[in-house]
């Protein structure tokens, strides 16, 4: 029995031995590398590591740092070591020597992209658009850190997603890559998104920096904003967004502002965000949107992407002359550095590993419950009776799949586009792609006992065949949106609108599906008995509408921008043509050479009345406001008071209806006369899950930063003293309760 239990022992004493020994001699090994590599102390903030290994660097190694090294993919962006990027967007030299890690970088707006292109798979959530109907932070949350996750196990430590541009113009044809209309929501949402995302090791980023608001001309366009407008609006959204993530990295975009390139713009880039803000991270570029030296670097700059054309070889030699001093060339090149720590990437390198489908497919699913806005519901028609005996699925390809939005966003679909024609293989990042997640069996798994039909709505009178001996039809309408381009108006493309008629006409039980990227207009809306926005709804789209279209998901989004009724109710009725020798711009044409000489302009005389504010203030009533979205349930508000010292308000909101459901109640406020600003903001929000006839009372912070405004003259923020109106309710169109708010 001894014996035994001694030669049971021995093999245990020997492995804690064994592991004692490799873990002093770890610890020793990693006490020598700190006493040599100071910088790979981890208990040393990021700035201080940052310096210690800026001093080590020679210049060359500082401006490897300071450029990129090509794309994949892409042929007319090949240098030397592109080979070296793992297939992604972007890759930038690290320092061997000196344990500084390359950095690989993909895009990633609502999923790994180029993952079919590299033989990988990503999971494709929602687009940010949808995220940002949830208005759910946490939920945003898990966006991001799906992402990063997924990032890490494809091998690339840095993401180019964090798209926070507001929908200023709806068209925008990147409008579902960010995330609406409000600087609040917007940012909020991004930022948690972010944050999430670098919390997994990867170096984050927002995007585009700033006034990036149409794609028309986007090489070229001077956007012409005043510095008050701008800041309480497309730069609020950014620095709510800094603020929560502090991302590695801000993105420059395309345009100009106010005459200066974006990656240019001493304004946007040295005054507000580094030295207002107090940013510390990188100034990356959009790819090609550098276009100078010594401006771009004055202005800050820090790294050219994808090439280095004018911050590889061409800053060294105007260091040489004299035109860019070195203590430029450092701040660059640590703030670079200040990233790769920060972001944990330096003591966290980058392992490939194996991406969770399941896992996966389950978050996309849920993230795309949240964000489902039920718009129109009449006479209860949805959710559908779980006795329905028949059922017209109609149009959208829905027997097959769901569209997706497409440009550098594109996440590919496993196999290939669900209705690409045969024998075409490889995607280009402008075509339709529809992922294979067919709404219609997605359907008929929840409904076995239903006999649900499809027709693809091309011959009208078998549409209306189908549409007419049915319970219920259900027409699946899709809208299309990618990166260079923008939408000529809002009204669904295809003739949709007059598909959408035919079968309401042959049934009055019509439910509309939308699979949209930004906002559309409906000239049937008064024909259709239900609406319901999945927009790009991602992998798992399929099964999370099936759920909400019976009743499993009680709906509860809210839009993240207005509905207009018509394109002319736009601040903008047509998005400014281009001039003739611009041409080839934007409207489809991507990165085609620029003209500094360019007069294409978009004058933003709306400033700051964005969306809601817009509408409020012209008097022009929108088809569905801001903040707005149905539930199967109905909530009653009440009590609304106001605590001028803590600067909250409470109120009380009770599930008036039958079933559990989850309210976004929004807070609103209306700025004291001085301010000049008669239109309401969000200055809050909150989910509140809540039981049948249940009542809570909620506490929300009004935020000052959107109770703000900007003051030109002063260069600074004030918030006046006085009486703000506050209103909380449902949406921006609908707000029952009314107090006021004293700030002294
Ligand atoms: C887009 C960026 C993107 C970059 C790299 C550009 O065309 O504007 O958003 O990150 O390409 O793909």
């Amino acid at each position: 029995m001894q014996v035994k239990k001694l030669r049971r022992s021995r093999p245990w004493a020997v492995r804690v031995l064994a592991s004692t020994l490799v873990l002093t001699a770890a610890v020793a090994s990693v006490m020598a590398q700190n006493a040599n590599q100071p910088w790979m102390n981890s208990s040393l903030s990021p700035a201080e590591r940052a310096e210690l290994v800026l001093k080590q660097m020679t210049l060359e190694e500082k401006i490897a740092l300071l450029h990129g090294n090509g794309m994949a993919h892409a042929p007319q962006w090949q240098m030397p070591l592109t080979y070296l990027s793992n297939g992604g967007a972007g890759y930038v030299e690290g320092v061997k020597r000196l344990g500084i890690p390359p950095i690989f970088i993909s895009d990633a707006a609502y999923g790994v992209r180029d993952s079919g292109a590299n033989g990988r798979y990503s999971t494709a959530l929602p687009s940010s658009l949808a995220a940002a109907s949830s208005w759910d932070p946490q939920g945003a949350c898990e966006y991001g850190a799906l992402i990063g996750r997924e990032l890490r196990a494809q091998g690339f430590n840095m993401s180019l997603g964090g798209g926070v541009n507001i929908t200023r113009e709806p068209r925008n044809g990147r409008t579902f890559e960010y995330a609406g209309e409000d600087p609040l929501l917007a940012g909020t949402i991004v930022g948690n998104l972010m944050k999430c995302e670098q919390a997994q090791h990867v170096i984050g980023d927002l995007k585009h920096f700033a006034v990036n608001d149409q794609e028309t001309g986007r090489n070229v366009v001077n956007a012409i904003i005043s510095k008050r407008a701008m800041q309480e609006s497309d730069l609020l959204a950014f620095h709510i967004g800094l603020q929560i993530a502090d991302p590695g990295a801000v993105m420059c975009s395309y345009n100009r502002i106010n005459g200066d390139y974006a990656c240019e713009n001493t304004y946007t880039l040295h005054d507000v965000l580094k030295k207002n803000w107090g940013y510390q991270g990188f100034v990356i570029s959009d790819w090609e949107g550098t276009h100078t030296t010594e401006r771009a670097s004055a202005a800050g700059l820090d790294q050219e992407q994808p090439m280095a054309s004018y911050f590889g070889p061409a800053l060294m030699q105007a260091l040489k002359e004299g035109r860019v001093p070195i203590a430029e060339i450092d701040d660059h090149a640590r703030r670079v550095l200040y990233a790769e720590f920060h972001s944990g990437i330096v003591d966290h390198p980058v392992e490939k590993g194996v991406v969770d489908v399941t896992g996966g497919l389950d978050i996309a699913q849920h993230l795309e419950e949240e964000s489902i806005v039920l718009l129109k519901n009449e006479k209860a028609i949805l959710p559908l009776n779980p006795k329905i005996r028949s059922i017209a699925v109609i149009g959208g390809h829905a027997d097959v799949g769901m569209i997706s939005g497409g440009g550098s966003a594109q996440v590919d679909p496993p196999g290939g586009n669900a209705i690409a024609p045969p024998g075409k293989g490889a995607t280009h990042w402008q075509d339709h792609i529809w992922f294979p997640t067919s709404p219609l069996k997605a359907l008929q798994a929840k409904l076995p006992n239903a006999k649900i039909a499809f027709d693809s709505g091309r011959d009208a009178t078998a549409t209306a065949a189908l549409a007419k001996g049915a319970d219920v039809a259900i027409v699946f309408a899709y809208q299309w949106q990618a990166e260079g381009m923008d939408l000529t108006t809002l009204s669904l493309p295809d003739n949709q609108d007059a598909l959408i008629e035919h079968v309401a006409e042959a049934n009055p039980n019509t439910i509309v599906v939308l699979e949209t990227g930004t906002a559309v207009t409906m000239p049937w809306i008064g024909k259709v008995s239900g609406v319901v926005e999945v927009w790009y709804a991602g992998s798992s789209g399929h099964k999370a509408l099936a759920n909400a279209l019976v009743g499993e998901v009680n709906p509860t989004g809210k839009l993240a921008m207005t509905f207009p009724k018509s394109d002319a109710d736009l601040p903008h009725p047509v998005i400014p043509p281009l001039p003739a020798e611009d041409e080839g711009q934007g409207t489809g044409a991507v990165n085609g050479p620029t003209h500094s000489e360019s007069k294409y302009t978009v004058r933003y005389d709306e400033g700051l009345k964005v969306g809601y504010k817009w509408y409020e203030s012209e008097h022009k009533e929108p088809l569905f406001p801001f903040g707005f979205g149905l539930s199967y349930t109905t909530y009653a508000y009440s009590n609304l008071k106001t605590d001028n010292a803590q600067r909250t308000v409470s109120f009380a909101v009770k599930n008036t209806g039958k079933r559990p459901g989850t309210e976004i109640a929004q807070v609103y406020a209306t700025l004291p006369e001085a301010a000049g600003e008669p239109f309401k903001r969000l200055v809050g929000w909150q989910r509140i899950d809540l039981a049948p006839g249940e009542l809570k009372t909620v506490t929300v912070a009004v935020d000052p930063r959107v109770m703000s405004i900007f003051d030109e003259q002063n260069d600074a923020w004030s918030l006046l003293p006085g009486a703000y109106k506050i209103l909380a309710g449902p949406s921006s169109g609908e707000t029952p309760l009314h107090a006021t708010l004293q700030i002294q």
